[in-house]
């Protein structure tokens, strides 16, 4: 399980001693290759990432040193969201696609917090994430928690899965954070959206947040572009306006699509919330 490291400033702050020294990757993980659920992990502060990765993550924070707080930005937006939507509209169940390498405040125990007797289903298409995912399996007794090793772009197989765990006759939350902009073409991603909804009761919701170029348009583009020469998968920013699009047929919930630190911000006396390129919304199925 990943360790959290919620007052480093630098993810590479331990410079000096090899973290990798005497650890064995599990079986049939390559570490040679960056991967986008390890980089993730480098710049949320976790321990599961290897050189490789941290050496893509720190080129890219050199660029662009706003991915700390995007992706501290969206953990943030998911938490705050499955809480709006177990606390204030009642979802019981999550469908959680991308879900990356477990961390603090997984879907399922913000979900359970509020509501002990949610169920998720976790899918990832990492061999890492896999490797862990007995840290997402530590549902509530009076819940459940089930993982599906599946590509996103399968979602006929998703459902199927899914539905071992989850009853569709009843709203889900279908949770895409951070994973449609590694579909990089803009239908194959709506596809991908539509057909997962499709499957869904009325009354579901969908919750997305990805990378966008508005804010520091330039850094995050030579940011992506690092990513793209060297990790995987390929990742393409989109405009809101792009994100706004796979809400179509939903009625977004307020504020609609803004940054991920302004979606209904929790309120602080000390500072208000900065914008960061990565923007979300929630809508729902009607
Ligand atoms: C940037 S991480 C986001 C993780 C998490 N959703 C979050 O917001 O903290 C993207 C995750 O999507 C997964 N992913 C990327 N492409 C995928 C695909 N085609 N099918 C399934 N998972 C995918 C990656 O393995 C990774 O775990």
């Amino acid at each position: 399980m990943t360790e959290h490291n919620p007052s480093g400033q630098n993810p590479s702050g331990d410079a000096g001693q090899d973290p990798d020294a005497g650890r064995e990757p599990p079986a049939g993980i390559d570490t040679s290759v960056p991967q986008t659920a390890r980089i993730w992990n480098h710049w949320l502060g976790g321990k599961d990432n290897y050189a490789a990765d941290r050496e893509v993550g720190d080129n890219m924070l050199k660029v662009m040193p706003d991915l700390v707080p995007i992706a501290r930005a969206s953990r943030y937006f998911l938490a705050r969201a499955v809480r709006y939507l177990a606390g204030e509209v009642g979802i019981r169940q999550f469908l959680d696609v991308g879900t990356g390498l477990p961390t603090v405040d997984n879907t399922h125990e913000v979900a359970q917090r509020v509501a002990p007797e949610s169920r998720i289903v976790y899918v990832d298409n990492d061999p890492l994430v896999l490797a862990h995912a007995r840290a997402l399996l530590t549902s509530s007794p009076r819940g459940a928690t089930a993982y599906i090793d599946a590509d996103a772009r399968d979602p006929e197989a998703i459902l199927t899965g899914a539905a071992e765990t989850l009853d569709f006759s009843r709203p889900v939350a279908l949770m895409l954070l951070g994973v449609l902009g590694h579909i990089t073409d803009d239908d194959d991603a709506k596809s991908v959206t539509d057909r997962l909804l499709a499957g869904l009761a009325p009354g579901s919701h969908l919750v997305v947040d990805d990378g966008t170029n508005v804010i520091r348009g330039e850094e995050h583009e030579e940011a992506a572009r690092i990513w793209n020469e060297s990790a995987k998968p390929p990742y393409r920013l989109r405009t809101p306006e792009e994100i706004a699009g796979f809400f179509d047929g939903l009625e977004l919930v307020e504020p609609g699509v803004v940054s991920c630190p302004l979606w209904r911000p929790d309120h602080s006396p000390f500072e208000a919330p900065v914008e960061v390129d990565i923007f979300c919304a929630v809508g729902r199925k009607p």
